[in-house]
């Protein structure tokens, strides 16, 4: 079986805090780690464009994202982990999405919406300072996940609506042109409690009540001593019930450890001594992190290296499967005109596998079209049982399959895999009319 494809991406446009390692960063290096799921994590820089003008600000983040996740214990031997903007091909997807999406929907997107009403509740014209970045961020968002038709998108709740559109936009894309996107879903972790920050509120930028996760020590400890409590004395019970302190502990310490703190607010614990308890129990899971996120900020050119290695993998995927996508809505090469035409009225001859044994005991296939052009050309196999296995991959995957067999096949230039990718789509689409 194909394994399930988890996606998501990380808006470029801030430093992780506390709140982003538990209800996103720890349970996504978690999730990459169990057998039979394949992982896709990548830096959102497109999207941060659309709330952040400041270009250093931008940079820093992306480091300072990319080294939190690495450090964390993200393996990008095991993940494909990017950077958005390395990938052209979202950028382009993004168009194809677009005239396929009514404006009445991106009328009805959470974000814009607030905004529209937020202008028109004072008085001022209803997009007033809304650009159309605004406006297309669910396109863009869209494109990021059928890029890689990943079926499970890990999301908080308010990104729902989100994945809902990309549903559509599978669909109308789908409805159009054939098969080509699966419809992902929203994937939403319930044991996964909100952090609260300082003040006791939800941990958010927009509150600034965060504490950042790679704090030095030190500051750390500060920031700890200032989460808010009440003005009970030491002796006096505390209730663990809407207590921050008690709920940031609860999300880093193992029951029992919760249950001797929850003890210890019943009798009468300061809360000083409560913080430092709660500062230890941090530190202990952050600070052989921290060294290794040093590292990384200290050498951007590491985690450079290690994004671009990502692209390289994502391109894999992502350049073929556009030159399939390309085709299918009639972006062609003029000399393969008509090819492929909607096999709806006409008869078109198809490209055909070729199965052979060379006098080296060893086994090949080719794919030829139908004037005998070779458009892809097998390497050795040791059974005609693996030749087939591969040819049936590629029948079923089409550039996909392409991609995943790449050190199988001689070296393609664009041009043959697009003509090898339209080849295999037009055989797919009269396999399934049959
Ligand atoms: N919009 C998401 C957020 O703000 C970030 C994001 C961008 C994303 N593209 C995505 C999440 C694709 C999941 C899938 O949290």
């Amino acid at each position: 079986m194909s394994p399930v494809r988890f996606l998501t991406g990380i808006t470029t446009s801030g430093t992780p805090h506390l709140g982003n390692y538990v209800g996103s960063i720890r349970p996504a290096v978690r999730a990459s780690l169990s057998p039979g799921v394949e992982s896709f994590y990548f830096l959102a820089d497109y999207h941060a464009l659309i709330k952040i003008d400041e270009p250093a600000r931008i940079q820093r983040s992306t480091l300072e994202i990319a080294a939190s996740w690495l450090a964390a214990g993200l393996d990008p031997e095991k993940v494909t982990f990017y950077r958005q903007s390395d990938i052209p091909e979202i950028a382009e997807l993004t168009w194809f999405l677009t005239c396929v999406t009514g404006k009445g929907v991106l009328n009805r997107a959470h974000a814009y919406k607030a905004a529209v009403d937020k202008n028109t509740a004072s008085g001022m014209d209803p997009d007033s300072d809304v650009t159309a970045g605004l406006f297309m961020y669910p396109v863009l968002m869209g494109a990021d996940i059928l890029m890689f038709n990943a079926h499970k998108v890990p999301v908080g709740r308010d990104q729902i609506q989100h994945i809902e559109m990309a549903r559509d936009m599978a669909a109308s894309f789908n409805h159009r042109y054939g098969e080509h996107f699966v419809p992902p879903q929203a994937e939403i972790e319930e044991s996964v409690a909100t952090l609260p920050g300082l003040d006791g509120r939800k941990m958010s930028k927009s509150y600034d009540n965060t504490i950042p996760l790679f704090a030095p020590r030190e500051q750390l400890k500060k920031l700890i001593a200032g989460v808010k409590t009440d003005s009970r004395l030491p002796g006096e019970t505390k209730d663990t019930e809407g207590s921050a302190l008690f709920q940031i502990y609860q999300a880093f310490a193992s029951e029992e450890e919760t249950e001797a703190l929850r003890k210890s607010f019943a009798d009468g614990i300061a809360w000083g001594d409560a913080k430092d308890i709660l500062f230890e129990r941090i530190d202990r899971e952050i600070a052989p992190m921290r060294a290794a996120y040093e590292d990384f900020m200290a050498h951007p050119e590491k985690v450079e290296a290690l994004l671009l290695t990502g692209a390289a993998k994502a391109r894999a995927i992502a350049t073929p499967f556009m030159a399939q996508l390309r085709s299918a809505v009639g972006l062609r090469s003029l000399g393969a005109a008509a090819q492929t035409q909607t096999t709806k009225t006409h008869k078109v001859a198809l490209a055909s596998f070729k199965q052979y044994r060379e006098k080296d005991g060893q086994f090949y296939f080719k794919l030829a079209a139908a004037d005998g052009t070779v458009l892809l050309q097998s390497k050795a196999f040791e059974s005609g049982k693996a030749a087939g296995q591969a040819i049936a991959q590629l029948q079923r995957d089409g550039a996909t399959g392409i991609a995943a067999l790449q050190t199988q096949l001689e070296a393609l230039d664009a041009l043959a895999q697009s003509s090898a990718t339209q080849a295999l789509a037009a055989m797919a689409e009269a396999a399934e009319k049959k």
